[in-house]
């Protein structure tokens, strides 16, 4: 009896550990506006895996340990869809969308006001559109489009998509499941995980992806779940499918905020008004943006907000003439090969970059592109004075895809690999087993300019104002020969001084953010010191659990391993940098001038909380700290920084240049403070 009871407490216990998971993931994932630490996350992560693992009989696929992938299958099982789904038909400028306005209305009622005609307009998310279900609230079925008619089931793989609810509503608040409901949405990976899985294939020697579409689409049609677990995709819903036994809606647009209450990721951006100046208006707008988005975008698609109305004007072949895609130009581009040049980056990788004819890849010019690697360049046969086809996506590097073999001029000679490094004139090796060439001269310039603008940048220890040319002109004067040197200008001042472009004020500012540097968190750090390998998600992984920089160097690869996310490859890569007698030296600078090398205490960990529970909003330029410093003194002290004001909003710190989140703080009474203020209430001199 007691067994039993007991039973059905484990069984509570972990509905309510999914249920709160859930609602933090989507808080994180969806929202992107946490309210627990990254460490308490984990904890309850933790403890729901080990109350699965001893009960395995209670696991569910809704929950959250569920997204991890499942070993691989033969192939895919085919689904139909229950409603079909089309496709767009596309425009490609103004004139083709009047012309677009002009159809519709003439099948529509000539009196209908022109207010009653409103238009949703939505970015036209590139990635691969999938459609899924859910029964009582549940995630039963996910598929991709295939032909419209027949798609995919990759149930398993989409379960893996953090931001794709499991089981809804997800919000404790949100309304209550629909006995079924079809979602659509379009499945993407956004830019930055883009590049970095294609630079996890360069270093790995596989092949790379072209554009972030093709890697979404091949990451949710890998037959091994577990491969699409690895890889950051995420959703964005725009339309139901069907609807049974839950509410009905007049408009597209409700159906949208419906699915936003439900817990589903639905786009910020999306705008709808019947004025269609406004709509052109918001194209051009979309037009400017698009390379600025995290994610790619190829068009924008315009819709009829009206479903009474989106009924009457019905579908032709597979498209609906109530909707229409709105398409950038092409990405794409030919042009001439000028030169092939090396690049020597900051591990003294050796990179070849084609040097182009200029020529405009979707209303960019583009100068030159990259070319990945000496096998990739050799296995495409590229040679100068080819044409070739460049593709650019987002702020993606532009790259060149293949030469026009019937293009090729006669007399043209295959591209000879290099012998030597081309900035120090060193022999470069090429590793067994490794794609990459390298220069292994330690005291390469060209290495050094890398390292050091590494170092310095906003994701690293963001020091302001220090770029490419100061890391030259120092290092071609012999003021500094690793980064740690950075941190002995201050005694070089008169040096300094006589460097080409350097007065007193310059020198100033330059010393004074090298000295603000030193407080950077430690993530910042990590990812300061260039560990292949260890970008800024890996440092923040790595510096909340070592918690110092002392701990980290000491860490073992077994126990670098044990730490969630951190693989074999990584864990080697730490203990190798570590190692190593130059880096050493590095880190004995950097100590001895005080850069910080421990961890703010957590709150959770007892430490002194001054902002607990204090929410903040920071709007324009403070006086001595750079946001990503406020944010990180804010978070130490125990507070929260938002990026929205709202009632939930306890002080707004006010820079110079505010934006309109002062006037709103207003509108709310919200308390205004500056940064001393702020430091005072910290306790931070
Ligand atoms: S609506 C009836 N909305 O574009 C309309 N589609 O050619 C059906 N897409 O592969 C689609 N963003 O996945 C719609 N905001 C958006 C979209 C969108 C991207 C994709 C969709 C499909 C293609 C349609």
């Amino acid at each position: 009896m007691a067994e039993a009871s007991s039973q059905v407490d484990i069984a509570e216990r972990i509905a309510r550990l999914r249920a709160e998971i859930n609602y933090h993931a989507y808080r994180y994932y969806t929202l992107d506006d946490p309210i627990i630490s990254d460490a308490e996350y984990d904890q309850l992560m933790q403890e729901l895996r080990r109350l699965e693992e001893a009960h395995p009989e209670l696991i569910t696929p809704d929950s959250p340990t569920q997204r991890v992938g499942a070993p691989p299958r033969p192939e895919f099982r085919k689904v139909i869809h229950p409603v079909p789904m089309t496709s767009l038909s596309n425009a490609f400028n103004e004139e083709d969308m009047r012309a677009w306005l002009m159809r519709i209305r003439r099948l529509l009622p000539e009196d209908l006001p022109a207010e009653e005609l409103a238009f949703v307009v939505e970015p036209k998310f590139d990635g691969l559109a999938v459609a899924l279900t859910y029964e009582g609230g549940i995630l039963v079925r996910g598929a991709t489009r295939g032909d419209g008619i027949e798609g995919e089931d990759v149930t398993e793989n989409l379960r893996t998509v953090k931001n794709i609810p499991l089981r809804i509503p997800v919000a404790p608040d949100g309304p209550p499941a629909p006995e079924r409901i079809e979602v659509r949405g379009e499945v993407y990976l956004p830019i930055a995980d883009f590049n970095q899985l294609n630079q996890e294939q360069m270093a790995k020697g596989e092949r790379l992806y072209a554009n972030p579409r093709n890697a979404a689409a091949g990451s949710v049609r890998q037959l091994d779940s577990r491969i699409t677990a690895r890889r950051r995709l995420a959703f964005f819903a725009y339309a139901i499918g069907y609807l049974e036994g839950g509410p009905s809606f007049t408009s597209h647009w409700d159906a949208l905020m419906y699915l936003k209450e439900l817990g589903f990721p639905v786009s910020q951006d999306i705008r709808r008004t019947h004025d269609f100046e406004e709509v052109l208006r918001f194209i051009r707008e979309w037009g400017e943006r698009r390379d600025h988005l995290p994610y790619e975008a190829d068009g924008v698609v315009i819709k009829v907000d009206s479903l009474a109305l989106q009924q009457r004007l019905g579908i032709v072949g597979n498209a609906p003439r109530w909707a229409i895609a709105y398409k950038f130009p092409p990405r794409e581009a030919t042009t001439r090969v000028l030169s092939i040049e090396v690049n020597v980056g900051r591990t003294g990788v050796l990179t070849p970059y084609a040097v182009l004819e200029p020529v405009n890849v979707g209303g960019v010019t583009v100068r030159q592109a990259t070319l990945h690697n000496f096998e990739d360049l050799m296995r495409k046969d590229i040679r100068v004075g080819d044409t070739v086809i460049v593709v650019r996506a987002g702020d993606v590097i532009p790259q060149v895809v293949k030469p026009i073999l019937e293009r090729r001029p006669p007399d043209s000679k295959p591209y000879a690999m290099p012998t030597h490094c081309p900035s120090c004139g060193e022999p470069v090796v090429k590793p067994e087993g490794e794609v990459a060439v390298y220069c292994v001269n330690a005291a390469c310039p060209a290495q050094l300019v890398r390292r050091v603008e590494h170092f310095v940048s906003r994701s690293a220890m963001d020091i302001v104002g220090f770029g490419e040319r100061i890391a030259e002109q120092l290092i071609e004067a012999g003021l500094i020969s690793d980064v740690g040197d950075i941190y002995t200008l201050k005694d070089k001042r008169e040096r300094l001084l006589q460097l080409e472009g350097f007065g007193e004020k310059k020198v100033d500012n330059l010393l004074k953010a090298i000295e603000a540097s030193k407080q950077q968190p430690l993530e910042h750090l990590v990812a300061a010191l260039g560990i292949p390998g260890v970008g800024s998600i890996v440092a923040k992984t790595l510096a909340e659990h070592f918690l110092s920089l002392d701990a980290l160097a000491a860490a073992t690869e077994e126990e670098l391993q044990r730490v969630e996310s951190i693989g074999p490859e990584i864990a080697r890569s730490v203990v190798d940098w570590f190692a190593r007698p130059r880096h050493q030296e590095v880190l004995r600078k950097l100590r001895a001038a005080g850069v910080r090398t421990e961890a703010a205490l957590r709150t959770a960990a007892g430490g002194a909380a001054p902002l607990r529970g204090l929410s903040f909003v920071i709007t324009g330029t403070l006086p001595t700290l750079s946001r990503d410093q406020a944010r990180a003194l804010i978070e130490a002290a125990g507070g929260k920084v938002t990026e929205s004001v709202s009632r939930k909003t306890d002080y707004l710190v006010l820079g110079e240049n505010p934006g309109s989140k002062l006037q709103r703080a207003r509108e709310l009474g919200i308390k205004i403070i500056d940064e001393a203020t702020l430091r005072q209430m910290i306790g931070a001199q």
